[in-house]
């Protein structure tokens, strides 16, 4: 890889954005970029080492981005990909996951991506397998590799992260990504406003890393620091609630909905980003969602370029 050959993020795995150093985040975002070249003789090098190589998604909850996006990753790689279709699969029969990941790893698979409904399920996994472990979101607490493709979604636009202010908007509490996003941002040197109700953005998740605000009024987050240059909004996680803590779907589009008029308060040059499923009309506005200020389908299309080069950095350890 052009900018990273011989190079290696530190761990077997990619669990959480904490074991990222910020020279290992930079690394895994150059060499994505590096994929994105055209005819990228990056990509070609890499699919000379991982080509055959063998991954598998084990996704235990939905997932259109994520799962279809390693599929592809792995396919520009030269990989062969085995999607496990959990809802057929002996899990039923009651089959843990960690002897389903176990019974995987003996039919040759290098690399496991995993998704699942319980924090920790891609550690627990990590642990006991000596194949590689991706972890592609589990319960509330991590989603390594959405955060890193934001990060280079936010670089692509300003050419920096460092001394960005970014608003992250919705379900903090509930949210892996605002978590890993917290995490990824301001160890590259952004600060962070959390904006949300107290029942889904508690005063306490200021605590969650340095430079870090919580805000509970949608135009002061926004406004904040002289202005949002991100504005990252979040679904409502219904899944994750055990009772409702919002009245409805049109009162928290009333108060933390965010529309054409209300990107006004953040940085004139404010982007808007989404990690998606999206629920047009309730955390974000159909027009903004389809305006010049929205980058939610680059986020998309950086996918395969992070998962891709995950795969690779990981894959690079082996000898
Ligand atoms: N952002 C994200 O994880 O999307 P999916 O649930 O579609 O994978």
């Amino acid at each position: 890889m052009s900018s990273s050959r011989n190079a290696a993020i530190a761990a077997k795995d990619l669990l959480s954005i904490e074991e990222l150093s910020p020279a290992d985040i930079g690394l895994i975002l150059d060499t994505a970029a590096g994929f994105a070249e055209t005819q990228s003789r990056s990509l070609a090098e890499a699919a000379s080492k991982l080509g055959g190589r063998t991954l598998v998604n084990m996704f235990f909850e939905n997932s259109t981005r994520t799962r279809t996006s390693f599929e592809i990753a792995a396919g520009r790689l030269g990989m062969r990909t085995v999607n496990l279709d959990v809802s057929t699969s002996s899990v039923h029969k009651g089959e843990t996951l960690l002897d389903t990941a176990k019974v995987v790893e003996a039919m040759g698979a290098e690399f496991l991506v995993i998704r699942h409904a319980a924090s920790g399920a891609a550690h627990l996994v990590a642990r006991n397998v000596s194949c590689r472990v991706i972890n592609a979101g589990d319960g509330q607490h991590q989603h390594p590799t959405q955060a890193l493709l934001d990060a280079l979604t936010i670089r692509q636009v300003f050419g920096r992260i460092e001394g960005l202010r970014v608003a992250i908007v919705g379900d903090i509490l509930h949210s892996r990504v605002a978590r890993s996003n917290t995490q990824l941002l301001t160890r590259l040197g952004a600060t962070i406003a959390l904006i949300g109700p107290r029942a889904m953005v508690p005063d306490a998740m200021s605590a969650l890393a340095p430079n870090v605000e919580v805000f509970h009024d949608l135009r002061s987050g926004l406004e904040s620091a002289g202005g949002a240059h991100v504005v990252m909004c979040l679904r409502l996680q219904l899944e994750r609630h055990r009772t409702p803590i919002f009245p409805s779907a049109a009162e928290y589009r009333r108060t933390y909905g965010l529309d054409e008029k209300s990107i006004g308060w953040a940085h004139a040059d404010a982007i808007v980003l989404h990690p998606g499923p999206v629920n047009r009309g309730v955390e974000l506005s159909s027009g903004l969602l389809d305006s010049r200020r929205s980058f939610v389908l680059r986020q998309v299309s950086n996918g395969p370029l992070i998962r891709a080069a995950v795969l690779a950095l990981l894959g690079e350890k082996r000898g």
